[in-house]
């Protein structure tokens, strides 16, 4: 979408998550964030107005039995871009963040000025950034948005790039997979308190949580300030309507049992987008959970 709107793009992976195909080969670079030196010489040579930081461990389970691998990667690579960033004198970030950093809060739709109180060492993670993001700006002045996206979902339609993680442990990718497969999703938990028992959640298309990205840059590019800004749309849906919307859009039964509750989910996660909106003009393109589904369906049946 940033070469499409007229952007130069380098793409950095150390491709320990990511997949080499999804990039032109010419635009990546294999490296690891921790290579503060070889971040700073690509930053000067490709003379970079600004930075988007996607790279981050983001499997909640996993930081809680394995912490230190996710404030290592999470915490110490971003300094060591940060770090770079200050080097080549780049002035400006846009941080992939996450609803996480809110922890269990107690109303909806949430806004940005809600208590930040993570519950994992995924969410601390996130807020340890955005807090020297905020020492950053104040010292060198970097400025920054960090991005707090609720669940990123769906699959570009266009590029045929979706959700590939392994192993995969979201939602909607494994409803669909549970259609493929005839082997039964596990619903965690149907006694929570929201009205059919399952956990609510803001499913935001992997598209319009790009778009919000470049929005995000050219609104920094432009001299705008360091601001914190929700990814969702303002809708949530519960794990059974999901399901629903699977079998709509298959024509296929879910197969599904009910299982106890996950460790650390909380009962609903709905964004409010109003500042999004109103500050950066965003608005989503594809909101409807049936085509963020369907998006998601051609994806899982690719060639
Ligand atoms: N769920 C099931 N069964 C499954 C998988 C998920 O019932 O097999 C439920 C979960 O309990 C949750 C909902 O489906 O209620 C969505 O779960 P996901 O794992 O797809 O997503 P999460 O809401 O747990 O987490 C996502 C991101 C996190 C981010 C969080 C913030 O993966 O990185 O959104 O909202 F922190």
């Amino acid at each position: 979408m940033l070469l499409q709107q007229g952007h130069d793009v380098t793409v950095v992976d150390n491709l320990s998550k990511g997949h080499r195909q999804n990039v032109p080969a010419e635009r990546l670079r294999v490296l690891d964030l921790a290579d503060t030196q070889a971040l700073a010489s690509l930053l000067r040579e490709k003379e970079c107005d600004a930075v988007i930081h996607f790279a981050a461990f983001i499997a909640v389970g996993e930081s809680m039995r394995e912490p230190a691998r996710y404030f290592r990667n999470n915490v110490c690579g971003s300094l060591s871009l940060l770090d770079a960033m200050v080097q080549a004198n780049v002035k400006h970030l846009v941080f992939s963040s996450t609803a996480a950093v809110y922890g269990n809060p107690h109303t909806s739709p949430i806004s940005e000025d809600f208590p930040i109180q993570a519950v994992n060492p995924y969410g601390e993670s996130k807020v340890m950034v955005e807090r020297l993001l905020g020492w950053f700006d104040q010292i060198h002045h970097l400025t920054s948005v960090p991005l707090r996206y609720f669940n990123a979902s769906g699959c570009d339609p266009a590029g045929g790039l979706g959700e590939e993680h392994e192993p995969e442990t979201h939602l909607i990718p494994l409803v669909l997979r549970a259609v493929k497969t005839g082997k039964p999703i596990t619903v965690f938990g149907n006694d929570y308190p929201t009205p059919d028992g399952t956990c609510i959640r803001d499913y935001i298309h992997v598209n319009d949580l790009a778009q919000a990205h470049i929005l995000a840059l050219e609104y920094l590019i432009n001299g705008g300030a360091s601001e914190s800004f929700n990814v969702g749309t303002g809708t949530g849906h519960s794990v059974l309507e999901i399901i629903r919307a699977a079998e709509e859009v298959t024509g296929k039964k879910v197969p599904y049992e009910v299982g106890p509750r996950r460790e650390g989910d909380p009962p609903s996660l709905v964004a409010s987008s109003k500042k999004l909106r109103e500050r950066l003009g965003w608005a989503p393109q594809y909101p409807d959970l049936r085509t963020i589904v369907q998006h998601a369906w051609n994806f899982a049946n690719r060639a």
